[in-house]
């Protein structure tokens, strides 16, 4: 098959634009070259000679020798306007910046189809893991149940190092931070809302549903406390923050990011420090299991590099699950069974939330609450002012 040669224009020369033009140059078979580097701040000191860059955008994007824009900037409003421009000039677009993504879903489709141009976006999720592919590509039908995975590294590498190494969450917070997998304003990460960009992807692809950040509930693991990382020690468990989406036999569809109990029978149990892992469930193939690297230069150059390479024999996602009538489930019908963490002062009232209570525990300080709630109470939990609180889940409970 014949290949189209590319011409790129690079937006961004930080840990992945640098990454990528490492990879592209170990990989001569492509035919693919970057014409031009895109970048923000002209006094930066650059790893290669300075004829490579600009600073102005349109000298990429009014090129009309440059059929392909990779775009790997950190501000996902400056690469809205790019990769929009881009599509409306019948650019293709590589982008790995879920956030932009996530906040106008709609619109970039719209696009794609209007300007008749694939925007592909592999390195979005899971950096190296395929599974955006795989979801679009592999499975193709109606039967797959359910995806659930630990979506982000940087929260990762901190819950493992609150349990293999006992460190408390500020000081594995504070560690994450100086070997660069966490951002000095983390709560992208430990709020998860990085989680629940990424699993907007996921929906979209397992399912065929368009979500919007608001439509999706997530807890981080910012408020976790001692007691229940005491917890999970002493049964056996570990606690991941876990991004959830399952489609019951009406089409509707139960998802979240809640921080999670696994044991060590659950393939997500042995993933830790700054990898990734998805579990897909279908009908047939019972559960299937990705792991890889969820975050790094050459990880996540190398799921660019994938998307370049599909760009140049003309792949583009083809959104085949779209418009189904499938769509979220109410908060009233999802039941969760979890672990509440409370102050005293709200012991009594937090009970009330509860259909059932399996467990209850008071201390001098706080106390936990095990038992089973709707997704509905959680919210209404989660709007008291003043009330200290955590939560863990364990499993999504099935009620008729
Ligand atoms: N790092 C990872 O492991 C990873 C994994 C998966 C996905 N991603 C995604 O990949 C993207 C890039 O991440 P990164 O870690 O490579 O970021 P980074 O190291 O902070 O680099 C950001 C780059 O973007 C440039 N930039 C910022 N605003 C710009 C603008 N308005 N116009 C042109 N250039 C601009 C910066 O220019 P200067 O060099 O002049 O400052 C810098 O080169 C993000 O969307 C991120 O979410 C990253």
């Amino acid at each position: 098959m014949n290949r189209k040669n590319l011409k790129i224009g690079l937006f961004g020369f930080g840990c992945v634009g640098y990454g990528l033009h490492e990879v592209l140059l170990k990989t001569p078979g492509l035919k693919a070259n970057i014409k031009l580097i895109c970048v923000k701040d002209p006094e930066k000191k650059r790893q290669i000679s300075e004829e490579h860059f600009t600073f102005d955008k349109n000298e990429i994007l009014e090129d009309e020798d440059i059929n392909t824009v990779v775009e790997l900037i950190d501000d996902a409003d400056a690469a809205f306007e790019i990769v929009k421009t881009a599509l409306m000039k019948g650019k293709s677009v590589v982008t790995a910046n879920k956030k932009m993504i996530a906040e106008h879903f709609s619109e970039l489709l719209q696009l794609q189809k209007q300007y008749n141009v694939p925007l592909l976006y592999e390195a979005a999720c899971c950096a190296s893991i395929p599974i955006i592919r795989n979801l679009e590509e592999y499975y193709d039908n109606d039967l797959l149940e359910s995806v659930e995975g630990i979506v982000n590294g940087s929260t990762n590498y901190i819950l493992t190092q609150t349990a293999d190494e006992g460190k408390s969450y500020e000081e594995a917070l504070k560690d994450a931070q100086n070997k660069g997998f966490a951002e000095s304003n983390p709560i992208l990460d430990t709020g998860g809302f990085d989680a629940k960009y990424k699993l907007l992807l996921l929906v979209a692809h397992a399912f065929g549903v368009i979500v919007k950040p608001n439509d999706i509930y997530n807890i981080g693991i910012n408020k976790l406390g001692i007691l229940e990382l005491n917890y999970a020690k002493e049964k056996g468990l570990k606690i991941k923050l876990v991004a959830f989406a399952e489609k019951n036999q009406e089409g509707q569809i139960t998802s979240f990011v809640l921080p999670k109990f696994v044991d060590k029978h659950d393939k997500l149990f042995a993933v830790d420090d700054v990898f990734n892992g998805v579990k897909t469930k279908s009908f047939f193939s019972d559960i299937q299991f990705f792991v890889g690297k969820g975050a790094g230069a050459y990880p996540t150059a190398s799921a660019v590099l994938s998307d370049i390479s599909a760009l140049s024999y003309d792949y583009r996602y083809e959104y085949k699950k779209l418009n189904t009538n499938d769509k979220l489930a109410s908060d009233e019908d999802i039941y969760l069974k979890v672990m509440l963490r409370h102050d005293l002062e709200h012991a009594p009232c937090f009970k009330k939330y509860f259909d059932e209570i399996h467990e209850s525990y008071l201390s001098n300080e706080n106390g936990y609450i095990i038992g089973i709630i709707s997704l509905k109470h959680i919210k209404e939990i989660s709007n008291k002012k003043n009330a200290e609180w955590s939560l863990v889940l364990f499993e999504v409970v099935k009620r008729n």
